[in-house]
This record gives C-alpha cells, sequence and structure tokens, in this order.
C-alpha cells in the first residue's frame, strides 16, 4: 500500500474497501473474503488436474467440462452428461464458494472438498475411470511426476495427493467483490432502490432463515417442499441416502445463491429454467407466499447483486503424455 501525506486516511479506505470486520453491516449475510494462498505449487498442480481430462477414461472429461469456470462453475444443463453420454441423475452445483459449504454434494455424502474429489474420476456415469488407473496415467507423465515431488516431497503419484491439490485449488474458487458484498462493507451506492428493496423481501419474508451466511446458503439441510410438497420426476431422495432415516427424506444441502445468475437451471432436478420461477417456486414451496411479479423481479434484481468476481486465472498447461502413458479409451 502506498503511503503519503492522506497515507492513514488512505489505508482506512483500503481496509473497508478489503472487508474489515468491523466495517462490515450487521445483517445475516456476510462478505466473501479474498482467498489466502498458502501453498501457490499445490494450487497451480490442483488447477492442472482440474483441467486435465486424461483423469477421464476416454480423456476427454475433466472437472471443467461439468463445472465450467467460464461459466459460474457449471454446466448450465438440467443434468450433466458423464462417460459416454450418459445422462446424469442429478443437476451440477457450482463450485465455487463450494470450499464454505458444511458438507459436498445435495445429500452431503463427502464431508469436504478433499473427499468429494475421489468421486467423480471413478463415477461409472461421469469420468468412468478408476483411482489406480488415474495414478497410473499421472505417474507416466514426467511433468507431472516433477510437480508432485516439488509439492509433496516424493516423485510418487497417490490418489490421496490428487484429491489434496484439487481441494486446494478449490480452494481458491470464491468470488469476493460482489456489489451486495460492496454494500454490506458500507458503501451505500453499491446497490440500486430495486435491488435493496428484493434484499429487503428476501431478508424480511424468510428465505434468509434457510439462504444465509458468506456463501447464503451451503449451511444447512433443509427440506424441499415445506410447506406445499414439491413435485419431481428424479428419484433423488436428499439426505434421507446417507443417514437412512426418514425425516431426512427430500432434505437438499441449501444451495448456495453466490453467482445464482449464473448458474442456471436450478434445483437438485435443475427443473426451474428461470431464477424468477426458482424464486416463485421457493416463495409458494418454503414460506407459503405467493409474490406478485413485481415482488419477484425485486428479489431477482437482488439476487443478481450477488455475482462476484469470478477466479481469473491463465488457462493451465498440462505436460504430455509420455510414451507409457496408458491410452484414453473415448469410445466403449
Ligand atoms: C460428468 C459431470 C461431472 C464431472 C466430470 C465432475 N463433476 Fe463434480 N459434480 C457433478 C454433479 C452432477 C454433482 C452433484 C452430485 C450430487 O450431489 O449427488 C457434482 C458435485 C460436485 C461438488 C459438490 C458441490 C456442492 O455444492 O455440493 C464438487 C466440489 C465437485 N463436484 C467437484 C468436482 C471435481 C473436483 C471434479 C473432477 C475431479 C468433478 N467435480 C467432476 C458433475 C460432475
Ligand atoms: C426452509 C429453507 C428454505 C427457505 C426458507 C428458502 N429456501 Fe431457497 N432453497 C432451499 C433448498 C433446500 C434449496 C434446494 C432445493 C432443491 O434443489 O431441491 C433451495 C434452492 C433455492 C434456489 C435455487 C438455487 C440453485 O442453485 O439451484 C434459489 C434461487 C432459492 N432457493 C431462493 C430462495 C428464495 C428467494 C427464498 C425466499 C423466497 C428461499 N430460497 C427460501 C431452502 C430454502
Amino acid at each position: 500500500m502506498k503511503l503519503n501525506s492522506t497515507g492513514i486516511a488512505l489505508a482506512v479506505v483500503a481496509t473497508v474497501a478489503a472487508g474489515s470486520a468491523w466495517a462490515v453491516r450487521d445483517e445475516p449475510i456476510q462478505p466473501i473474503q479474498p482467498a489466502k494462498v498458502t501453498n501457490p505449487a499445490k494450487v497451480e498442480l490442483g488447477k492442472r488436474l482440474f483441467f486435465d481430462p486424461r483423469l477421464s477414461r476416454s480423456g476427454f472429461i475433466s472437472c471443467n467440462s461439468c463445472h465450467n469456470l467460464s461459466m459460474g462453475g457449471s454446466d448450465n444443463l438440467q443434468t450433466s452428461i458423464g462417460h459416454n453420454w450418459t445422462k446424469g441423475p442429478i443437476n451440477a452445483p457450482t463450485v465455487l464458494n463450494s470450499s464454505m459449504a458444511v458438507a459436498q454434494f445435495w445429500d452431503g455424502r463427502a464431508k469436504d472438498l478433499k473427499e468429494q474429489a475421489g468421486g467423480p474420476i471413478a463415477n461409472p456415469g461421469e469420468m468412468a475411470f478408476t483411482h489406480d488407473l488415474a495414478v497410473d496415467v499421472l505417474q507416466s507423465i514426467p511433468g507431472y511426476v516433477a510437480e508432485f515431488k516439488a509439492v509433496y516431497g516424493s516423485s510418487r503419484v497417490e490418489i490421496d495427493k490428487v484429491t489434496d491439490a484439487i481441494a486446494a485449488f478449490e480452494e481458491t474458487l470464491v468470488t469476493p467483490g460482489s456489489a451486495f458484498d460492496k454494500w454490506l462493507q458500507g458503501d451505500d451506492k453499491a446497490l440500486n432502490k430495486r435491488e435493496l428493496a428484493g434484499y429487503k423481501l428476501f431478508k424480511d419474508s424468510g428465505c434468509v432463515a434457510c439462504h444465509n451466511g458468506p456463501a447464503v446458503g451451503g449451511s444447512s439441510f433443509q427440506k424441499m417442499g415445506l410447506v406445499e410438497p414439491y413435485v419431481t420426476k428424479s428419484g433423488a431422495e436428499g439426505r434421507a441416502g446417507v443417514t437412512g432415516k426418514d425425516e431426512d427424506r427430500f432434505n437438499f444441502k441449501v444451495p448456495t445463491l453466490r453467482n445464482v445468475e449464473l448458474t442456471y437451471p436450478y434445483f437438485h432436478d435443475g427443473q426451474a429454467q428461470t431464477l424468477e420461477e426458482a424464486v416463485d417456486v421457493m416463495g409458494r414451496l418454503q414460506l407459503g407466499r405467493k409474490y406478485s411479479k413485481e415482488e419477484i423481479g425485486q428479489i431477482v434484481a437482488f439476487l443478481k447483486t450477488l455475482t462476484g468476481d469470478q477466479p481469473s486465472f491463465i488457462l493451465p498447461l498440462l505436460p504430455p503424455s509420455s510414451n507409457e502413458t496408458p491410452r484414453p479409451v473415448p469410445f466403449d
């Protein structure tokens, strides 16, 4: 930070802009803090792995295929397309800000990002590989071996290190700097009247009971269809699939509403095509409240202020395969 004769004043303004705790408005939603990178080499390795389609059987599908970081960390499809054009059973949630969630997946079956990252590689309907084969591929690529050695002190590639590095990269995928965060940090001009009215409605009508905290969600499992049942063709059971308890049936992790403008379509079955539709459904099914068109418009205007600075970096270059690298099997 540059200091001049007005150095103190500048420093104060800069701290406010960076979101220091004392400056933040007392609201049920808190600003997102920028990622603190402690091990940049690990993050770089994780970034490469996130973009590397050689972690899939076909050699074609990477994490980024379904969590496209150019599209809000999602695929914008009702349900994802996996290996051999397999139709996925559930909508892909965004990876943006997913480090803030209590658990991973709609039903919370993975406790954290590291545990989650092993799932898709070996899922026959997603990347359709095995952990052993993924490790064999990486071990055969000299560029990766050198990187694993630099980060983990050993040339031995292990699935545990693969998922650890991917998780470290995912922890950097946070989106501070949204208009709403600027408002939370004291900038009165960051929101216009309509957006502010939308936030007031969101808060006063009870959306914040479930969508709260820095991620505006992700902090609890809640029943979809609390007041009125949700009608869906999807077979997803929600949390009950993990706990085996009947009272957890149709409980899903409350999704983050950060960047929700980018992550359409909505809900675990991807049934709501637009934000307007999703807000209307939430109002009726979760709160027993039928919003007018104008009210929905206001809430949607507020939700769009939750779009933050998207992760920006140079597209990673992937080290080439060697003659020993097992070849992809794109067609079964
Ligand atoms: C074929 C598409 C596909 C691929 C490839 C894929 N995912 Fe996913 N991802 C999904 C779907 C669908 C879900 C939701 C599954 C569920 O909840 O049951 C998901 C869930 C997640 C979540 C949980 C987010 C949350 O809010 O609960 C994270 C994190 C994630 N994936 C990261 C990854 C990583 C890392 C990779 C690469 C190793 C990857 N995904 C590969 C489709 C995919
Ligand atoms: C009782 C808890 C609860 C309340 C209250 C609630 N929500 Fe939700 N919200 C959820 C759950 C759970 C989901 C995921 C449901 C699913 O996918 O089946 C969700 C999903 C959403 C989604 C879709 C996000 C996505 O990525 O798919 C939006 C948008 C949303 N809520 C907005 C709102 C608004 C606006 C309100 C107030 C009118 C509200 N919610 C009230 C629990 C709640």
